[in-house]
């Protein structure tokens, strides 16, 4: 297997282009391309256990997802409208369940009994952080960063050397964009008072260090397996650095504080 090393670099506004052109972060491209179920099964095991892995992880999330817009969002408002984009969500969420349930069942992995367990039980996507979110601006960071997170996650998923999980991503991928992009209307709105501005500020003191935990541990053996099979991009520390240099810049122009990258983190 070759893979070859191809730079890449995001130029979504000129800002985030100088950032990271300060640190190229390169995007590697694999050869490794898996058709389907029945040249998955021909693959070597460690192969099949991450594709597995990566999935049951993900499969699990979107899930929790659901639960958080409905369990815990959801009665945290007052407002029709925001009631109403918590129902939406859930609706995708589930709807995102089940495409991920598709692959994985194609491979002989059954996920029903997700369906069965309670936010609290689930262990494979860590959920802590969300569980004791009880405020809005708590709620719009959720979105703002901790979906955008996801949404990274993705876009490497997307090219994945499985070609049913890079054929599953592009539906999810556009309606995960409308969940960040509400997410950061929320959080601007709030920034326009000064209470508002210093709720999102507090909020951000405890998701900031909580949505870079989201990109794991730098040193994971595991990731560099994912990059060594065409299942990922970037390493999780390249990842995180990327989305460090995307969203930082968003935040500065709403006129946040951004806390060290280092401060209250669970995993460096
Ligand atoms: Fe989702
Ligand atoms: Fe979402």
């Amino acid at each position: 297997m070759v893979l070859t090393l191809k730079q890449k670099v995001v130029t979504s506004t000129i800002d985030e282009k100088e950032k990271l052109m300060s640190t190229v972060i390169e995007k590697r491209t694999s050869e490794v391309s898996v058709k389907g179920p029945e040249e998955f099964f021909n693959m070597p095991e460690e192969y099949q256990d991450l594709v597995i892995r990566q999935m049951m992880v993900h499969t699990e999330g979107e899930l929790s997802g659901a639960d958080d817009y409905i369990h815990i969002f959801y009665p945290m408002t007052n407002s029709a409208y925001e009631k109403k984009v918590c129902c939406e969500r859930a609706e995708e969420e589930v709807d995102h369940y089940i495409k991920g349930a598709k692959v994985l069942s194609d491979i002989g992995i059954d996920t029903s009994y997700m369906l069965d367990q309670k936010l609290e039980e689930r262990n494979l996507f860590a959920t802590e952080a969300v569980q004791h979110i009880d405020n809005w601006a708590e709620r719009a960071l959720f979105s703002f960063l901790g979906e955008a997170a996801v949404l990274e996650m993705l876009f490497e998923m997307e090219q994945s050397s499985y070609l049913p999980i890079a054929q599953m991503c592009p539906s999810i991928i556009k309606e995960e964009k409308v969940h960040v992009a509400h997410g950061f209307r929320i959080t601007r709105e709030m920034c326009q008072t000064e209470d508002g501005k210093k709720e999102i500020q507090d909020a951000l003191e405890r998701w900031w260090p909580t949505t870079l935990d989201m990109f794991g541990k730098s040193e994971s053996k595991r990731s560099s397996l994912y990059l060594k099979w065409g299942l990922r991009q970037y390493s999780n520390e390249e990842a995180r650095e990327r989305f460090i240099a995307i969203t930082r810049p968003k935040l500065e122009e709403l006129g946040l504080n951004i806390p060290d990258d280092l401060k209250n983190r669970k995993f460096l």
